[in-house]
């Protein structure tokens, strides 16, 4: 597993909260619902935002900068449409962290505009197939009209999430994620959907922020970040 470095924002203002982040001004309040539902409802309309008005201030950090500045080849980022970068909004590069062979098949959980799926898609080439997962309707929107700009037919996104994945189980040979599973209230069961899914021997590739118990909510006022 990947671990994110922070979500300093990078353009001056005041960065978006994510919607389960610890808050010293008492935002988290606001932010942070009592049931699943609600909880679903504030993260989908976070994520709306990052889909249709990626150029809004105070956003979060995202964008092909964001993708550079987490390990992704620059030369890959900047030979894609604006369109799929622009709504990146990882933590890390999942595809760092092991190959994707020829062939495979891959989950993309939580694959927002696509851009890791479409990464995904060029390794695995037209033999391997892959399957992005959202919850976001705006998002499975954009990243289908990215995979069509692209010319890939290897590619199909689903809504849906994580902790109940609209898929039949021991399908995948590689499950990718960045950036979701801090997102999930019940991180137990989104888990145990990815086993479900995994064929034997399948792999898990995950990039994601973990708040250690020792980080005060000053430390992360102080610095801007989560996690580091
Ligand atoms: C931080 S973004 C990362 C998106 C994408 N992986 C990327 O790197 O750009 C998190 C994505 O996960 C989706 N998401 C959050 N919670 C989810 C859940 N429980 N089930 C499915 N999708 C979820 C959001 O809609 C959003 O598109």
């Amino acid at each position: 597993m990947q671990q994110a470095d922070g979500l300093a924002n990078n353009h001056g203002t005041r960065p978006e909260l994510h919607p389960n982040e610890p808050d010293p001004a008492g935002r988290m309040e606001k932010t942070m619902p009592d049931t699943p539902d609600d909880f679903r409802q504030v993260i989908c309309e976070r994520f709306a935002k990052v889909a249709v008005a990626p150029d809004r201030k105070g956003k979060l950090p995202e964008g092909p900068q964001r993708a550079k500045s987490l390990g992704y080849e620059p030369d890959e980022i900047d030979a894609l449409p604006l369109s799929v970068t622009e709504s990146f909004c990882g933590v890390g590069n999942p595809l760092g962290l092991g190959e994707l062979r020829p062939g495979e098949t891959i989950l993309d959980l939580g694959s927002g505009a696509g851009m890791d799926s479409i990464l995904a898609a060029r390794r695995t080439g037209p033999a391997g197939q892959v399957i992005g997962v959202d919850m976001t309707p705006e998002m499975i929107a954009k990243a289908k009209r990215n995979v069509e700009a692209v010319g890939l037919t290897n590619v199909e996104f689903r809504q849906g999430t994580l902790e109940a994945l609209p898929l039949d189980g021991n399908s995948f040979d590689v499950a990718i994620s960045n950036g979701v599973l801090n997102l999930c209230r019940h991180k137990p069961q989104a888990l145990a959907e990815v086993v479900r899914v995994l064929r034997p021997g399948g792999r898990l590739q995950m990039a994601d922020i973990l708040l250690h118990d020792d980080v005060t909510c000053e430390e992360v006022a102080k610095k801007g970040a989560w996690s580091h």
